[in-house]
């Protein structure tokens, strides 16, 4: 069974997309998992690290505005596991298009991104989805469509504030769209510093611990995962523990 992890937090630069890509990459290079990556953001920013030299034909704004198949839009990374389903700046325009919900778009709009996917999930053991920093059509349809939201926390003072507010989304989805098995699957503090802040949203959450560190941010100027571009750093070694657990967690789940 494909497991379908989306990377939230409403709060922009908490690291929703290099988590994404960390995980997805570790999943696919480290356990042989096959992983489809979507790029639900027009900033394009996974696309722009993994899509490498590649000129995308198509993008998820033409799955999702022009009835491209989703297939037609998948690009091979370097990694020979992992799939890309790029993004591209008129991403934008979606949500726009869905506003008017008797529009050709509104029609059926928080349902559009899995409809999409149907035809494709199957060939994967992962979907992992990468979304944009805003409460968007296009993010409640990401909402409507995976089991687990995974949510990045860059530790201060409004941190906590924001994982409330998406557990509020998250009881609005299952509530208002029927979409009872979706959970927040976990929390990862992300760019934790030793201050006095860091340590107390670190104790509030108590969950697990993810480095500031140099080597995750240059990793994308290269296009690789920070586990390839720095193995031995301390941001290679969280990423790889999270990629262990998610990968325990989907084994145990399926019995
Ligand atoms: N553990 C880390 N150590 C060092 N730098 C990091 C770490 N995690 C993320 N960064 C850097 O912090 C910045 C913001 O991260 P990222 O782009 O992943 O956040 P985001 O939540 O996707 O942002 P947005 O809301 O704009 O989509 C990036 O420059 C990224 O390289
Ligand atoms: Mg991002």
């Amino acid at each position: 069974m494909t497991r379908r992890i989306a990377w939230l937090n409403e709060k922009g630069g908490s690291g929703k997309s290099t988590s994404a890509l960390n995980l997805s990459a570790n999943l696919a290079s480290q356990f042989g998992q096959r992983v489809l990556l979507i790029d639900v953001g027009h900033q394009a920013n996974i696309s722009a690290v993994l899509g490498g030299d590649q000129v995308a034909k198509h993008t998820l704004t033409d799955v999702l505005m022009h009835d491209v198949p989703a297939g037609e839009a998948i690009l091979p990374t370097r990694y020979p596991n992992l799939h890309l389903l790029p993004a591209d700046a008129a991403l934008s325009e979606v949500n726009v298009a869905m506003a008017d919900s008797a529009g050709r778009l509104g029609i059926g709009r928080e349902l559009r991104l899995k409809r999409a996917l149907q035809g494709i999930e199957r060939d994967y053991e992962f979907v992992v989805v990468d979304t944009g920093p805003q409460r968007t059509l296009l993010n409640v349809n990401v909402l409507n469509y995976v089991d687990d939201v995974f949510v990045p926390i860059d530790p201060g003072y409004w941190s906590l504030l924001g994982v409330k507010r998406l557990e509020e989304l998250v009881g609005q989805i299952r509530e208002h769209l029927g979409h009872q098995t979706l959970r927040i699957g976990g929390v990862l503090l992300t760019k934790v510093q030793p201050t006095n802040v860091a340590r107390q949203v670190e104790r509030q959450v108590r969950e697990y611990f993810g480095p500031l560190n140099v080597k995750v941010e240059e990793a994308h100027s290269r296009g690789l995962s920070v586990l390839d571009y720095a193995p031995e750093s301390a941001g290679a070694k969280a990423y790889l523990a999270l990629a262990k657990e998610v990968l325990f967690s989907k084994t145990h789940d399926n019995g």
